[in-house]
């Protein structure tokens, strides 16, 4: 059985005291509503102190939304793995298609971030997803799978990893996978990941499904066997309903 796992990508939304508020109204909402569901918020690497310290001693865990693959140096901009774990991060978003479609972010690069997440203590969420040319052109599969595979590359432990399943034309557009959609392109992903480490591996790697997730679709979305939880944009800047998300993912 595997324990579902939400988490809020707030992006490049809040100041630093807007994301403290956030996360302060996040804990009074979220009460004790989320047995059964691990929770994250990921503010910008700005707020990451002060939300930190909002969220101290609540269970929700504090997530970055990328890292460099070196530990320090001539990097102007970036920020490392190894920071990241000093400044009380549990985990790391990698991978994002914001990301891989602005900022030059390729799977080789994904792959050296994830290797050195990794290897810094941090838990992974790897993001993957087709655009809508390649899901109309009937690329889906094949993209997400040299996403996955080469994201992946020389990694032979993937315990501490988290895929997230993030159709680019579902992001920000309010147009959602639908359940079976999304479940096919996870089920695809599990797969693969069995090929690649085994089954029981497999069995064990939770698979977000991010892109419109709504308190109306989240649900719906989350009763599906393969689909263990959301990575939430729009949605999770809104207390009540992130915590309505999280509520759907709990039992
Ligand atoms: P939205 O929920 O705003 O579509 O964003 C999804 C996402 O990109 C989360 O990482």
């Amino acid at each position: 059985m595997r324990t579902k796992i939400v988490v809020g990508n707030w992006k490049m939304n809040n100041t630093i005291a807007e994301s403290e508020i956030l996360a302060q109204e996040l804990i009074a909402a979220l009460g004790e509503n989320f047995s059964g569901c691990e929770v994250g918020i990921a503010p910008t690497f700005l707020a990451l102190d002060a939300a930190g310290k909002a969220i101290e001693g609540s269970g929700i865990q504090l997530v970055a939304q990328n890292c460099h693959y070196e530990n320090d140096g001539a990097y102007t901009g970036e920020v490392s793995a190894r920071m990241l774990t000093a400044a009380g991060c549990s985990s790391v978003i990698i991978g994002h298609s914001e990301r891989r479609q602005y900022f030059g972010e390729t799977n080789v690069t994904v792959n050296l971030r994830i290797k050195k997440a990794l290897s810094e203590g941090l838990n992974v969420i790897l993001c993957v997803g087709e655009t809508l040319a390649q899901r109309e052109s009937g690329v889906t599969e094949a993209i997400i799978a040299s996403q996955v595979r080469e994201g992946l590359m020389d990694i032979s432990d993937i315990s501490s990893l988290v895929i997230a399943y993030e159709p680019v034309w579902a992001i920000g557009t309010g147009k959602t996978a639908s359940s079976a959609q999304a479940e096919e392109v996870h089920l695809h992903i599990r797969t693969l990941v069995a090929e690649l480490y085994g089954k029981e591996a497999a069995a064990a790697l939770r698979i977000q499904y991010g892109g419109s997730v709504k308190p109306s679709n989240a649900a719906e979305l989350f009763a599906m066997p393969n689909i263990d939880g959301g990575l939430i944009g729009g949605a999770s800047l809104n207390a009540a309903d992130f915590v309505a998300i999280v509520k759907a993912a709990s039992h």
